[in-house]
């Protein structure tokens, strides 16, 4: 058991908004939460765009301290009201528009929910804190991503808290659009904003279009397995329940103002991420259609723009609130073939009309 597993002794119970709850990472870190602090309130505001599923949150349901609002980050008046009515005092900010080849293809959802979307958010909190009389207990925690910070030369440092902001693709450019506002809010406002910036995340509930769940199920379908470029370009990989210990830390001990970046210290070529994949099929499915799974890998035209190389240096996380990752990648991958192998119920539904529209755009 980590620190992080271990309820505080002393602590007073929390109300949260966890904004894009039904999501992949937002619902892992109901989970967490809902576990750890049964006390908490817990309030679900999430608009179930495609990439959100009410069935993320399916063994939750029922519990007295958990309320699911559908609804958009967006809708001030929804937002106020939910603020008020159940005397928030954390907002847990994960809802975004998320993927890069999404934002490729239509740039505008981005802007509106990662940009307008978390704009709104901060100004209904600012009001609300405002009008409680400024607490000092209360907390805005802004998700968001390495991808600010651009892309990285083979030898360079990884992105730190200081690296210059250098966004490439609509989304990051979009989130990095939220930062700045969330920065600007606790420096004009003095409100007790806090920011992760987190490298790739990995596990349970992932959305099948993201890269290890697609490799997973279209190596069960016998589908190719298309790899972008040259395979090179490297991420820096953390399995999502070390994401969720991480903002647990921060949310509780982190300095309100304060940014905190969150790594795996796993960095991996594409190419390798993908025959790692293929081998753990290998060995734990036992009906795949084709045999061995690496036959199917296919390199394809690249994405635009894509960054090559993202590696997080999580040395001021580690060294002033004692957070480090608790799976290897070598144990989080086995355990996250594992569960897409034993949840099928769950994914298969995904794989929608409107799923196949996209996957047609995107590698016809
Ligand atoms: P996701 O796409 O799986 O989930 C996003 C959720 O937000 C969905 O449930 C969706 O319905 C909801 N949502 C979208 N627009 C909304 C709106 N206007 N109003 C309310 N809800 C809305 O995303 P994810 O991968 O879970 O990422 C969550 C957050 O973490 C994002 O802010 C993302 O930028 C950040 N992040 C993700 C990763 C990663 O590897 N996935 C890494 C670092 C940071
Ligand atoms: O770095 C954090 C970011 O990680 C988050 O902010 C984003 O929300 C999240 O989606 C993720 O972005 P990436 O673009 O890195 O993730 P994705 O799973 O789309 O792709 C991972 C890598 O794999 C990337 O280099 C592109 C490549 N790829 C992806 C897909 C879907 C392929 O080669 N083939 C594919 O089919």
């Amino acid at each position: 058991m980590t620190a992080f597993e271990q309820e505080p002794l002393s602590r007073s119970p929390r109300k949260l908004i966890v904004t894009g709850g039904a999501g992949f990472i937002g619902s892992n870190f109901v989970h967490h939460w809902c576990q750890k602090y049964p006390g908490d309130r817990v309030v679900v505001l999430d608009a179930l765009t495609y990439a959100g599923n009410r069935n993320n949150l399916a063994e939750l349901e029922g519990k007295a301290n958990l309320r699911f609002v559908q609804g958009d980050i967006c809708d001030r008046t929804l937002i106020d009201g939910l603020l008020q009515e159940e005397r928030i005092d954390t907002i847990a900010h994960f809802a975004a528009e998320s993927h890069v080849d999404r934002s490729i293809l239509g740039p505008g959802a981005f802007v509106q929910t990662n940009v307008v979307g978390t704009f709104t958010l901060l100004e209904a909190f600012r009001h609300h804190w405002q009008d409680a009389g400024k607490p000092a207990s209360y907390r805005f925690h802004h998700v968001s991503t390495d991808e600010v910070y651009g892309s990285l030369e083979a030898t360079d440092p990884a992105f730190s808290e200081t690296t210059p902001y250098a966004p490439n693709s609509p989304y990051s450019a979009s989130k990095a659009g939220s930062d700045h506002l969330v920065r600007a809010y606790h420096h004009t406002y003095g409100m007790p904003t806090l920011m992760t910036n987190c490298s790739n995340n990995y596990g349970p509930y992932h959305f099948p279009e993201k890269l290890i769940p697609l490799m997973c199920i279209n190596i069960l379908m016998g589908k190719p397995l298309p790899v972008y470029g040259d395979g090179q370009n490297i991420r820096d990989w953390l399995y999502v329940g070390d994401h969720c210990s991480a903002l647990d830390a921060v949310i509780h001990q982190g300095t309100p103002g304060e940014t905190y970046n969150i790594g795996g210290n796993n960095e991996v070529k594409n190419i390798d991420l993908v025959t790692m994949l293929c081998e753990l099929m290998n060995e734990l499915a036992p009906d795949l259609p084709v045999r061995p799974a690496q036959k199917l890998i296919t390199f394809v035209k690249d994405r635009p723009g894509h960054d090559r190389r993202y590696a997080i240096d999580a040395t001021k996380i580690q060294t002033e609130l004692g957070w480090t990752p608790a799976e290897t990648i070598e144990g989080g991958l086995r355990r996250t073939v594992e569960w897409y192998l034993t949840h099928r119920e769950w994914w298969q539904p995904l794989l929608s009309e409107e799923y196949q529209a996209y996957y047609r755009q995107v590698y016809a």
